[in-house]
């Protein structure tokens, strides 16, 4: 059928399609100049050019805005403490039960620590790590129960009681979660451990009658998600596939998060 058609057109026919695709594709692309430019201004780049008073080279421009960028890490760490603040409050109220009896615990991905750190405070038993990028958690000061190790969620995740995964498996393809879980089953089952559990902070889709604010909001961030990241929100039915797909046996939704909920999933 394509073989037939692409008979069908002569060469200036040709020319002509393959232009008009041009323009549409600069059509539906065109929002990417006011972007470059929101960002060029954001980081300072016309300033920067301006003071340096001659031409620059690209590294010249880099080193001067690279504090800009690591300025912009700082503003999402920040918004991301923010949230753990107030879902740490609101856990410790509604299913603090959740979190008793555990000797360890792992925040995987735990920013810099406000989760955690509510967990260490609430509980004085309970050894709580913070599993973090290096650079971020490189600076960060632990307490009695409260430590900060540096590493990579992929490649292995430190053993513990319980580990919790707050707002990290939406950030990920299907792929991608089931191998984080694959690393906190291992981490659990480390030098013979039996039990334990993996705690999941996120989004689940459909999952109550929600009015349609909230159900909007579902879906604001599932589009925002998808168009940021590799991930996605996902229903409990998606969700429940990860997990088993990952060797988990069972799970227990608490909602008591609002459009989020917290999961208790066991090996
Ligand atoms: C959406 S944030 C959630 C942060 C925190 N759990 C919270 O809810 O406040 C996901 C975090 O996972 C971290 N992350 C990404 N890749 C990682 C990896 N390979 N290992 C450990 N953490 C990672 C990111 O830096 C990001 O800050």
């Amino acid at each position: 059928m394509l073989e037939k058609s692409m008979e069908l057109i002569d060469e200036e026919g040709a020319n002509e399609l393959l232009q008009a695709q041009t323009r549409v594709w600069n059509h539906a692309l065109a929002f990417i100049n006011s972007m470059a430019l929101k960002c060029a201004v954001q980081l300072d780049i016309p300033d920067a050019i301006q003071n340096h008073g001659k031409p620059m080279t690209l590294s010249e421009l880099l080193a001067m805005i690279t504090n800009k960028t690591a300025r912009l890490d700082n503003l999402f760490n920040e918004a991301m403490a923010s949230d753990s603040a107030l879902a740490s409050g609101v856990v410790m109220k509604k299913c603090k039960g959740v979190f008793e009896g555990l000797k360890s615990l792992v925040d995987v991905g735990g920013g810099t620590g406000v989760m955690a750190k509510c967990i260490a405070e609430t509980f004085p038993t309970t050894n709580c790590t913070v599993f973090y990028l290096p650079h971020v958690v490189s600076g960060l000061q632990g307490s009695n129960n409260l430590k900060f190790v540096g590493g990579d969620m992929f490649e292995s995740v430190p053993s513990a009681d319980a580990i919790l995964l707050k707002w990290i498996l939406h950030d990920w393809s299907d792929e991608e979660c089931v191998k984080i879980l694959q690393q906190c089953k291992e981490a659990l089952g480390r030098n013979g451990k039996i039990g334990g559990k993996v705690i999941i902070i996120d989004m689940i889709l459909g999952n109550q009658n929600w009015d349609e604010k909230s159900a909007e909001t579902q879906l604001f961030f599932d589009l925002f998600i998808m168009a940021c990241v590799s991930g996605r929100e996902r229903s409990e039915k998606e969700l429940a596939n990860l997990f088993f797909a990952a060797g988990f046996s069972n799970y227990k939704i608490n909602p008591v998060l609002g459009v989020r909920g917290l999961i208790e999933v066991y090996p």
